[in-house]
Formats: C-alpha cells, sequence, structure tokens
C-alpha cells in the first residue's frame, strides 16, 4: 500500500497536557463531565467504525442515502478543486463525493483532518490508492484549533459529515462555525450533516444498542484516561446511558457510578470521588430542525443554498455559500 505523509498538528506531549487540563476542568465541576473528543484512540476510532454498521444507528445510513443521491448536484453547484474534511474518520462515505467530485473534473486535492491518526492514516492511504490522481494531504489535527493550515486551491467544500457538529454545546457550535467561515473566502462551500429531532425512542435505541457497542465506545474514554494519565478507573463500575433531553433537544451519553467510587488520577495529580449514581456526560449529540439549521448557518456568514434530507427524514444535509461579513 502506499505511504500517505500526514501533517502533524499535535504531539503525543501536547496531546497528554489538553487530556489533563480536560480532566481536572470536567471532573472537579460540580455537573462532571468529559469532552467526546477524547473518545477516539485507535479502539475508540474502531468502535465507532462498528456503531456505523448497527442496525439502531441510523445517522451513517440515512446520511450515506442523501449523499449518494445528491453528490452529483454538490459537484455541479459548487466546481470544488479541493474537498476538506472535518472530523473524518474512515472517510467512507465520502467516497460517493470524491466520485462525484472526480468524475465532474474539477477536483484536485482531499485534505481530511483528524484527531485520530489510525483512522487518518488508514482512510488517507486506501484514498490515495483508490484515486490515483488526487492529492491526499491527511491532516492531523484538532477541527476547533487547525482550520487556519488547511492547505489546497479554491474553490474548496468544507465537509463536516456525520452529525459531529451535533457534539458541540450550542455556544461552541455557533464559534465553530464562524470559525469555519473566517478560513473560507466569499463564495467557499460547507457541506454540513446534521441527524434531525425524531421520536426520541428511536433515538435512544440508536444510542444504547443491544449488542452493547455504543456502551463499549462510551466506556473507551475511561480507557483513554487510564493509559495516558495512569488513573485507576473501572469501566465495569459504570454503566452507559443514554437520555433524550427533551428540553435541549439533544441525546445525553452518560456513564453512571454503580456505587461510589474513588478513582485516582495521578497524571492530573487528581483523585476524583462519585456518589452511588453520580454520572459523569461524555458527549451531546444534538438533533436538529431545518430552520434551526438555516438560522445558524446565516448567524455564521453562510446562505443556504441546497437542504437535502433522506427518504425518511431522519438526517440532513445543507450546502451552505460563505457571504460576506
Ligand atoms: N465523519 C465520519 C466520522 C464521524 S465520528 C462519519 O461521518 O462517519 C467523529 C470523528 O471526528 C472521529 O473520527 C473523531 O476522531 C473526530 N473528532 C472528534 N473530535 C475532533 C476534534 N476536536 N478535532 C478533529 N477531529 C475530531
Ligand atoms: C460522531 N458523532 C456524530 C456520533 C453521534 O452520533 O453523536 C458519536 C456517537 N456517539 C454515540 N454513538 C455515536
Amino acid at each position: 500500500m502506499t505511504e500517505v505523509d500526514l501533517d502533524h498538528h499535535r504531539s503525543g506531549d501536547a496531546v497528554t497536557a489538553e487530556l489533563r487540563a480536560d480532566v481536572v476542568a470536567g471532573l472537579t465541576a460540580e455537573r462532571k463531565w468529559l469532552p467526546p473528543k477524547w473518545f477516539y484512540d485507535a479502539e475508540g476510532s474502531e468502535l465507532f467504525e462498528k456503531i456505523t454498521q448497527l442496525p439502531e444507528y441510523y445517522p451513517t445510513r440515512s446520511e450515506r442515502e442523501v449523499l449518494a443521491a445528491h453528490a452529483g448536484d454538490v459537484a455541479e453547484l459548487t466546481g470544488a478543486h479541493t474537498l476538506v474534511e472535518l472530523g473524518s474518520g474512515s472517510s467512507e462515505k465520502t467516497r460517493l463525493l470524491l466520485d462525484a467530485l472526480t468524475a465532474h473534473g474539477t477536483l484536485e486535492a482531499f485534505v481530511p483532518l483528524d484527531v485520530s491518526e489510525s483512522a487518518l492514516a488508514e482512510a488517507a492511504e486506501a484514498i490515495s490508492k483508490d484515486y490515483p490522481g488526487l492529492t491526499v494531504r491527511g491532516v492531523v489535527g484538532d477541527f476547533t484549533q487547525h482550520l487556519a493550515l488547511l492547505p489546497g486551491g479554491q474553490p474548496r467544500v468544507v465537509a463536516f459529515l456525520g452529525g459531529t457538529i451535533g457534539n458541540f454545546l450550542p455556544a461552541e457550535r455557533a464559534t465553530f462555525l464562524r470559525s469555519v467561515r473566517d478560513v473560507l473566502d466569499e463564495g467557499e462551500w460547507l457541506l454540513l450533516g446534521t441527524d434531525l429531532v425524531k421520536d426520541p425512542g428511536i433515538l435512544e435505541r440508536a444510542y444504547d444498542d443491544a449488542a452493547g457497542v455504543t456502551a463499549q465506545f462510551d466506556k473507551n474514554v475511561l480507557r483513554v484516561i487510564n493509559e495516558r494519565l495512569g488513573a485507576d478507573f473501572d469501566p465495569d463500575e459504570f454503566d452507559h446511558v443514554a437520555y433524550w433531553d427533551a428540553e435541549h433537544e439533544w441525546i445525553e451519553m452518560r456513564l453512571r457510578a454503580r456505587r461510589a467510587l474513588t478513582v485516582e488520577i495521578p497524571g492530573a495529580d487528581l483523585t476524583v470521588r462519585l456518589a452511588e449514581g453520580e454520572h459523569i456526560r461524555t458527549e451531546i449529540s444534538a438533533k436538529f430542525r431545518p430552520a434551526g439549521v438555516e438560522a445558524e448557518l446565516a448567524a455564521a456568514g453562510f446562505e443556504l443554498v441546497r437542504w437535502w434530507t433522506d427518504s425518511q427524514r431522519r438526517f440532513g444535509v445543507s450546502l451552505a455559500r460563505s457571504v460576506r461579513g
């Protein structure tokens, strides 16, 4: 297999320092929380791929249906020379866009960016092999920090798929969308996948599957903290919970202590105490309504050009153009 060089914006020491700061902030808070990006070491990325194949986890299939139907429209409307993908993971669905943009004849470069080096390396190598004329520049980086450094000729389409935008809190989401707008020139593009509000039963099953893969994924964050900071979390002492917060319209993933626990985290100089039944919020996954997506895009400086959904209206994909301001 061909070797693809990756641009690195994250050194091991810096990653550990960042995790330490997040662990101290999140686990000393009155309501404990951890940021979801720490799910994704090599094992977490593999578990996420397994999630995408679960019968209960519809978002990947629904978004793929939309991309299969409309990737040609994306190519026609944008005439993109560069496809940037943020939080690219396996870039499996992205191949539908690469196929359409290649057939359209404009695409020169693909720039996937992800914190998970293993997932990125595998995807970049496979794509480089399967699309011989394409320049593939993988970036190991954080999409909240490293957007200014993205390579590639214009016009660019920035794809942010999978509903990962829903893993931000609302204020973080606004900051993130504005930061994407800030690195684009007027007339460049954002392709955004958003999971939609639906029956809570469907949502809760999607985030608490019968085979227990999502529970394993949720607990992976504890393993990452054990490995990097020498902590002694016992994942078996926690229950995975998927809770639909109807007020905020998001699924909250939680790890709930089965009994009172004391956890030592030497790499963060921290002892954490959890009461029986106390939980750590590990992720929110916000669900959207079409008007809300359009309003948030407009507030960040994007004009909605197309809005597509799958046949069951479970998942929305927006194509938006950056405008002045
Ligand atoms: N886009 C893919 C993967 C979604 S999973 C899909 O639609 O299936 C979310 C991806 O975002 C993971 O690959 C994870 O490693 C990456 N990720 C999470 N937080 C990140 C961050 N702050 N910066 C960059 N990548 C991040
Ligand atoms: C990456 N992100 C969009 C997924 C989601 O659905 O919020 C992560 C995930 N969490 C549990 N299952 C999948």
